[in-house]
C-alpha cells in the first residue's frame, strides 16, 4: 500500500472517503517519526482510518528555539508509516496553515502557566493554535497524542472541552529505548556523552516514585530527590510533582499526579514524566486522560 499525501488545504477532500462508519483518527506530528510516534499510530489504528499529520509548526519555537534546526524528512517518515496501513498523511506547507495575516490565535488556560509554559512562553498558544486548525481542517472524531508531552495533552484537553470540539482525545504510552530514556526527535541531537547523561531524567522519575512508593507524601522531599538525580546529568530546568489534571501544585501527594522533569542535556532540551495513581499505600502508573474502562484494562495488560 501507498500512503496518499496531501500537501495542501485542496487535497483535503481526499480524505471524506474515510467518513464511514468507523472514526476518524488523527495522529498531529512534527515528522522525524521514531518509534514513539509509530505507536500512536498502532493506537490510532485500533479504533479507525489513519491520517497522520506532518508539520513543523513555526509558532510553538521561540526565537532561540530549535525551529530551523528541527530534522525534518518526509520520504524518511513516509517509509515508516507505509507498512502500518495508515491511510493518509496530511503535510501542508507553512503558507498553506499561515497564509494570511492570521491575527486569531488560541490562548491556553491555567494548565499552561508551570512546567514547559514557564519556560516556552507563547509555546502552548502555538500548539493550541496549530491543533485547532488541523482539527478544524481534518475533522478527526478521535486525536492521539503521546503521554510524553503531558502538560500539552492536558493544555488540549481543556481546549477542546472548553471550546466544545468534537473530537475524542486518547493519549498513547511513551516508548522508551531499552536504557530507559523516552524516545524522542530531539534525541538526534545527542553525542555518546550526552546520550548516557539523558539518563538523569529517567533516573530522577525513578528517584520521585521509589519516594512516593517508600510512603513519601510530602512533595517536597520529592521534587528536592527527583532535582538532585536530574543535575547528575544536566541542567535542570525543573523537577515538580503536579496533580492531574488540573497541573496544580499538590499539599500532599495522593491520587492522580504527574511527576515532570525537564533538563538541558548537550544541545538538547529534554522532558519526561510518569503519571502515578496513589490510593493509599498502593502506587501504580496510569493514563493520563481518561478512558474508558474496557480501554483501561487493556492498557493495563499493555503497560
Ligand atoms: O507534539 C507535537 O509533535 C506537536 O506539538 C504537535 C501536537 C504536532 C503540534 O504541532
Amino acid at each position: 500500500m501507498t500512503v496518499d499525501v496531501l500537501k495542501t488545504t485542496g487535497d483535503l477532500h481526499r480524505l471524506d472517503r474515510l467518513r464511514g462508519d468507523r472514526p476518524l483518527v488523527l495522529v498531529p506530528t512534527m515528522g522525524a517519526l521514531h518509534e514513539g510516534h509509530l505507536r500512536l499510530v498502532r493506537r490510532g489504528s485500533e479504533l479507525g482510518p489513519v491520517v497522520v499529520s506532518i508539520f513543523v509548526n513555526p509558532t510553538q519555537f521561540g526565537p532561540r528555539e530549535d525551529f530551523a534546526a528541527y530534522p525534518r524528512d518526509l520520504a524518511g517518515d513516509l517509509a515508516l508509516l507505509d507498512p502500518l496501513g495508515v491511510e493518509a498523511v496530511f503535510a501542508p506547507a507553512v503558507s498553506d496553515m499561515y497564509g494570511g495575516p492570521g491575527e486569531v490565535t488560541v490562548q491556553p488556560g491555567r494548565r499552561a502557566a508551570g512546567l514547559c509554559g514557564a519556560g516556552r512562553p507563547g509555546h502552548f498558544a502555538g500548539v493550541l493554535t496549530v491543533v485547532a486548525k488541523l482539527f478544524g481542517m481534518v475533522r478527526p472524531d478521535v486525536a492521539v497524542f503521546g503521554r510524553k508531552d503531558a502538560q500539552q495533552c492536558l493544555v488540549i484537553a481543556q481546549m477542546v472541552e472548553d471550546l466544545r470540539m468534537p473530537v475524542r482525545l486518547v493519549d498513547a504510552e511513551t516508548v522508551r529505548e531499552p536504557d530507559g530514556l523516552a524516545m524522542s526527535s530531539r534525541n538526534r541531537y545527542l553525542g555518546p556523552v550526552d546520550r548516557l547523561r539523558a539518563l538523569c531524567l529517567q533516573g530522577a522519575l525513578a528517584a520521585g516514585r521509589t519516594a512516593i512508593e517508600a510512603g513519601e507524601r510530602d512533595p517536597a522531599p520529592v521534587t528536592a530527590l527527583m532535582a538532585e538525580a536530574l543535575e547528575a546529568g544536566g541542567r535542570p530546568d525543573y523537577a515538580e510533582v503536579r496533580t492531574v489534571p488540573e497541573l496544580e501544585r499538590p499539599a500532599v501527594i495522593g491520587g492522580r499526579i504527574l511527576l515532570a522533569v525537564a533538563a538541558r542535556v548537550g544541545p538538547a532540551r529534554l522532558i519526561d514524566n510518569v503519571v502515578l495513581d496513589i490510593d493509599g499505600a498502593a502506587v501504580r502508573e496510569t493514563a493520563l486522560l481518561a478512558t474508558r474502562p474496557a480501554e483501561r484494562r487493556e492498557e493495563g495488560r499493555r503497560e
